[in-house]
């Protein structure tokens, strides 16, 4: 299992902590885009992530919580992350900007809120790189993990198997050292665990 560490929960010396979890074992960082439409809250803005993110060597895993998918896709695939995941709830989300995304050779992601099924994306499964299931109602990090994520992850890889899908499963929200024992996914994103206390024991703790 990969960590994705989000930091969204970092409120001060934003840009030095990032630089120290840059230098921990994780896989990537997650940044978690909002719009303030989508999600009530609003994180940085794009000029703000380019330097925040100045000098980081992690790849990077794009999380956009926004209406204007289309709009955050355009500029955030400039920083040529690793993955971009849009949310199916979202106003434009389409098989339009999955190929979008695909043919900047950024793999692309469909997240799930906790009450959307997978039934909303079933169309799109043969055709996504990543399906990010949120344990957590998406807009601020520090939330309790939801248990009914479990099923959905379930569905989602006996679906994997049935058919020969080559997506990944990532889960988001809540995980701890105690709810990554609950989900058998490729990727964890993990926020207020992590960078609540001392980064590497945390993260040691996880693996
Ligand atoms: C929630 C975000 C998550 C979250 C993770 O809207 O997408 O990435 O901040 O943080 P924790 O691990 O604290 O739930
Ligand atoms: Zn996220």
């Amino acid at each position: 299992m990969k960590i994705s560490a989000s930091f969204l929960s970092i409120k001060d010396n934003l840009e030095e902590n990032i630089k120290r979890l840059d230098q921990t074992s994780i896989d990537y960082l997650h940044l978690d885009i909002m719009d303030g439409n989508f999600v009530e809250n609003k994180t940085w803005s794009f000029r703000t992530i380019k330097k925040i993110l100045k000098g980081t060597t992690k790849k990077k895993d794009v999380h956009l919580m926004v209406s204007d998918v289309k709009k955050y896709v355009k500029k955030y695939m400039k920083l040529k992350p690793e993955i971009i995941t849009f949310h199916i709830e979202a106003s434009n989300a389409s098989f339009e900007l999955i190929k979008m995304i695909k043919d900047k050779k950024i793999k692309v992601g469909i997240s799930i809120k906790p009450n959307t099924s997978v039934d909303a994306i079933i169309d799109y499964l043969p055709y996504v790189d990543v399906i990010l299931v949120m344990s957590v109602e998406p807009g601020r990090g520090g939330q309790d993990f939801i248990p009914s994520t479990v099923d959905k992850i379930n569905i989602l890889k006996k679906l994997r198997k049935d058919n020969n899908y080559n997506y990944l499963i990532e889960v988001d929200g809540g995980i701890n050292d105690t709810t990554v024992k609950l989900v058998d996914v490729d990727i964890a994103v993990v926020g207020s665990f992590i960078t609540n206390n001392n980064y590497q024991e945390q993260i040691n703790k996880l693996k």
